[in-house]
């Protein structure tokens, strides 16, 4: 900011000589010296930052809108790097909100179910909350029963990020970083955990993650927005017609931790190879899906995995990743209990989850595709979700 003192004391003693005099000031136009604004970002995206509160410890809290040229909007806080707001039209150009979430920040910090976070370091289960690397054993927080879920007690959807505006001209947002301390949760090594969402014109929201950690430590990052098509707070998402890509599913026990089987989806109610509603055959689940399926063509490249489609509103959703798995939560633990931003309680099924990641509890299962990354490795994954309607 040197050139800003130069410019301004420039300024001051160009006030005060011109002050100091009576004649006319006859100077050359060129000498009066204007502030510069910072750069703003070149690009057909806006993007905005209002503050969205302080959290309990007293950290500031911000919000980011992301607008493109066609509408769609989508904001997203730096606390949990929670989504807390996507609109997009239907099919006759009408505008809704189709996440679940809150409009105040005390409301996400008054607890909910990971509604739209990021989920760090360890996406779903790890079971009996440890694993060993290279013989090295690791406890983590129970905070599921005996289990590891989402990362811990205060995993990465309850920490305040730190947020910078990045974007060109065909997409922008925000790109935020967190650090975690080694130890934190029970995990090894000092982890860098950076997520950048944007927002195209295409009407798609990208999520690039990475992680990079200094220590041979586990890496599952996901974000977890559940999604509702009609719009929050319309009714359930059993009418939606979901098609995951994937012929075989990691099967769970009665807390929902992955056995480390793999089965073939096939004449199950697991199987949505082809594209029907959730409603179909979730009767015959023990308590809605909440199961990860094996996502085919897993090569490292990014492919189309899912896609949602809404009849009344024709709103549809299709989701790409490159990594090797894709976790259905249909909703099945919300019971009411929350208010929405809309005013309007979200009951079981009130949003679906579609979660891209690695397969639960890998680290205690060595034929899953391998979680662990070598320090000083970069993880890098990528999501793309995007919306459109007929
Ligand atoms: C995940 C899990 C579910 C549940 C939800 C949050 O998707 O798989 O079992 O814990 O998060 O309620």
């Amino acid at each position: 900011m040197a050139w800003l003192k130069i410019v301004c004391i420039t300024f001051l003693a160009l006030m005060i000589v011109g002050c100091g005099s009576n004649e006319p000031n006859n100077e050359p136009k060129e000498d009066v010296v204007v502030q510069k604004e910072e750069p703003k970002l070149v690009s057909n995206i806006s993007v905005e930052k209002q503050p969205f509160g302080k959290t309990a410890a007293g950290e500031a809290v911000n919000l980011y809108t992301l607008k493109n040229k066609s509408g769609m909007t989508v904001k997203i806080t730096n606390y949990g790097g929670i989504v807390t707001s996507i609109v997009v039209p239907d099919k006759n150009g009408d505008m809704a909100d189709v996440v679940l979430g809150f409009d105040t920040l005390d409301k996400y910090l008054a607890g909910h179910p990971y509604f739209g976070a990021i989920i760090g370091r360890y996406a779903n289960r790890i079971e009996n909350a440890k694993f060993s690397i290279e013989g090295q054993p690791y406890q983590l927080t129970a905070n599921d029963g005996k289990h590891h879920l989402h990362g811990g007690k205060e995993g990465f959807d309850k920490k305040v990020w730190s947020g910078e505006i990045v974007g060109e001209e065909t997409e922008a947002g925000v790109r935020l970083t967190y650090l975690s301390p080694d130890g934190e949760e029970g995990y090894p090594g000092n982890f860098e955990a950076t997520v950048t969402y944007l927002l195209t014109e295409e009407n798609e929201l990208k999520i690039s993650y990475s992680g990079y950690c200094d220590q041979l430590c586990p890496i599952n990052l996901t974000n977890h927005t559940y999604f509702n098509l009609k719009g929050e707070g319309n009714g359930d998402i059993l009418d939606h017609q979901l098609m995951i890509n994937a012929d075989q599913y990691t099967p769970i026990d009665e807390y929902y931790v992955a056995t480390g089987l793999i089965k073939m989806v096939k004449d199950t109610p697991m199987d949505f190879t082809l594209q029907h509603a959730i409603g179909d055959s979730i009767g015959q689940t023990p308590n809605g899906y909440d199961h990860n399926y094996v996502l085919i063509d897993y090569v490292g490249a990014t492919r189309l995995v899912a896609s949602v489609y809404e009849p009344k509103s024709g709103r549809a959703l299709d989701i790409s990743t490159d990594e090797p798995g894709l976790q259905f939560y249909s909703g099945n633990f919300l019971d009411g209990s929350l208010v929405g931003k809309s005013g309007k309680p979200y009951p079981k099924h009130a949003g679906l989850c579609l979660e891209t990641q690695h397969f639960p509890n890998s680290p205690n299962v060595p034929h899953f595709p391998n979680t662990i990354v070598q320090p000083g490795k970069i993880r890098r994954t990528t999501t793309i979700y995007r919306f459109y309607a007929h």
